[in-house]
């Protein structure tokens, strides 16, 4: 238990715990099957058209489904819902569209299984709650489906290294659905990077700071309310840590290495729950999801990541991203701005105080040329059609354009299977520090050998532009 750190222990005790308890703390590394090779670089043969069966159609799955009907060279099989009114109204998307009605599957806990199991679907895209997706996830891929999974692609460790295996073992993709790292600020941001404008990036931060009161009575059977009440750590970690991870090369060069986890107690999600659903307190307050949970990362290299999550304290939507390098900065929250390093001109060796170069924001003129000079040729190519169809201001339409196009043209993904552990296991690793007196907790490497096979991140491209 959380709060198992409070009790008083015995000088004593403690010493003899800190002889026998190792630090970092470490979680075991499933050795790889034999047989089995990992899955970096991994291309699969090219698609001519991508057919693709959705599971999950709350409040996430039918913008997917609108979304594909504006990308070339898909064919929509299947539609999956427990609840068959769900499924109708994705099926009336597709009519609006001028689309065929896709085959249905409902009424049942387990009908995605036979979605799974039909033998014309190349892709499985998957939007349920959290405690579902590693099961489908390996279970459509072991019925031969690559697979795109929603946003974190497993909550604990088990199910992360059996989505790991299974990906090797099949030979399948199993791309986690983290769209934040296709926003227009963090795409252009990590082509700046790629190109040295911040010289060499030491820090960089990320959060999921969004206050859900007006979403937890949708979820489906509260299951995001659930998870939550149950579990510390930055459950919901993704959004915040993937752009960073990308910018910062990790299992493509470096690795993370150490993790430490720190939360504050819970406050404003029982008291909603007492005043707004009628729990009464002494069951409300054993909530253990922490309202501010930070988490702070060291890698192989000597840098450092700092994430957060809240999901209810009255704060405005922000998910931090900030990278710091040897000569630049850059924030897109509250206001987007760069700071870069310009030669600071000296008068007879004194440094010029009314020269403040990167100790103050670039002007705003000087940002939007910056992002208009170094925009991300992927974005260059979709922005209108993005803007036009939509989704989290076009970033989600970019992250479904660019797995269809890398499975139609036989390329690598822009998130792996060990993308999708790296950045769900944040939650899993910072219960334990947090349960351990916010111990220091040794981050897997889930390539088991591989994180330095490849040397910087990039986008894989037809023509290689990026
Ligand atoms: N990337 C993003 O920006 C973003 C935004 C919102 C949600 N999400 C993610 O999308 C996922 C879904 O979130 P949501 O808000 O749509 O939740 P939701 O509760 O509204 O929808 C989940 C749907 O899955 C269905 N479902 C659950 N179990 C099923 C089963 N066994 N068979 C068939 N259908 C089943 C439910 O009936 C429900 O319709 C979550 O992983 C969430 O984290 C991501």
């Amino acid at each position: 238990m959380k709060k198992v750190y409070k009790i008083f222990i015995p000088a004593v005790l403690v010493f003899l715990a800190a002889c026998t308890t190792s630090i970092p703390i470490e979680t075991k590394i499933p050795p790889r099957p034999a047989g089995q090779e990992d899955m970096l670089a991994f291309a699969a043969p090219a698609l001519d058209t991508v057919r693709v069966g959705f599971i999950g159609l709350g409040m996430r799955g039918p913008g997917a489904v609108r979304r594909f009907t504006h990308i070339p060279g898909i064919q929509i099989v299947a539609l999956c819902d427990k609840h068959e009114e769900r499924v109708d109204s994705s099926q009336n998307i597709l009519i609006n569209a001028g689309f065929p009605q896709a085959a249905a599957y409902s009424g049942s806990d387990h009908a995605w299984k036979e979605l799974c199991d039909r033998e014309d679907i190349d892709l499985v895209y998957i939007a349920t709650d959290w405690q579902t997706h590693a099961q489908m996830a390996v279970y459509a891929m072991e019925q031969g489906k690559h697979v795109a999974v929603e946003v974190p692609g497993a909550m604990d460790l088990d199910e992360i290294w059996n989505i790991i295996n299974t990906s090797e073992k099949t030979r399948k993709h199993c791309m986690m659905l983290e769209n934040c790292v296709y926003d227009f600020f963090e795409l252009t941001t990590l082509y700046m990077a790629q190109q040295g404008l911040f010289g060499e990036i030491l820090h960089g931060e990320g959060a999921y700071i969004h206050n859900l009161e007006d979403f937890w009575d949708h979820y489906e059977g509260d299951w995001r309310m659930e998870f939550n009440r149950k579990f510390s750590g930055d459950v919901y970690a993704t959004h915040g840590l993937g752009p960073v991870c990308q910018a910062l090369d990790i299992h493509r060069g470096d690795k993370m290495d150490i993790l430490v986890a720190m939360d504050t107690k819970s406050v404003n999600i029982p008291e909603f729950l007492i005043q707004k659903r009628g729990v009464p307190p002494e069951e409300a307050y054993t909530f253990e999801n922490g309202q501010n949970t930070m988490t702070i990362i060291r890698t192989q290299n000597g840098k450092t990541i700092h994430i957060q999550h809240d999901v209810s304290s009255p704060r405005p939507y922000s998910r931090m991203y900030q990278l710091s390098g040897t000569k630049g900065f850059a924030t897109k929250y509250p206001v987007p701005g760069y700071a870069l390093e310009i030669p600071q001109a000296t008068l007879e060796g004194t440094p010029n105080l009314e020269n403040l170069s990167a100790h103050r924001f670039v002007p705003e003129e000087i940002r939007r040329a910056l992002m208009e000079q170094y925009k991300h040729p992927i974005q260059a190519e979709l922005e209108e059609q993005a803007k036009m169809v939509g989704g989290h201001g076009g970033m989600d339409f970019i992250m479904d354009y660019r797995l269809v196009y890398c499975l139609r043209n036989g390329l690598p993904l822009d998130m792996d299977v060990y993308d999708l552990a790296e950045w769900s296991c944040i939650g899993a690793l910072g219960r334990i520090s947090i349960e351990n007196g916010n111990a220091p907790v040794r981050v897997p490497d889930f390539t088991r050998g591989g994180w330095n096979k490849i040397q910087g991140y990039r986008h894989a491209m037809v023509s290689p532009t990026s």
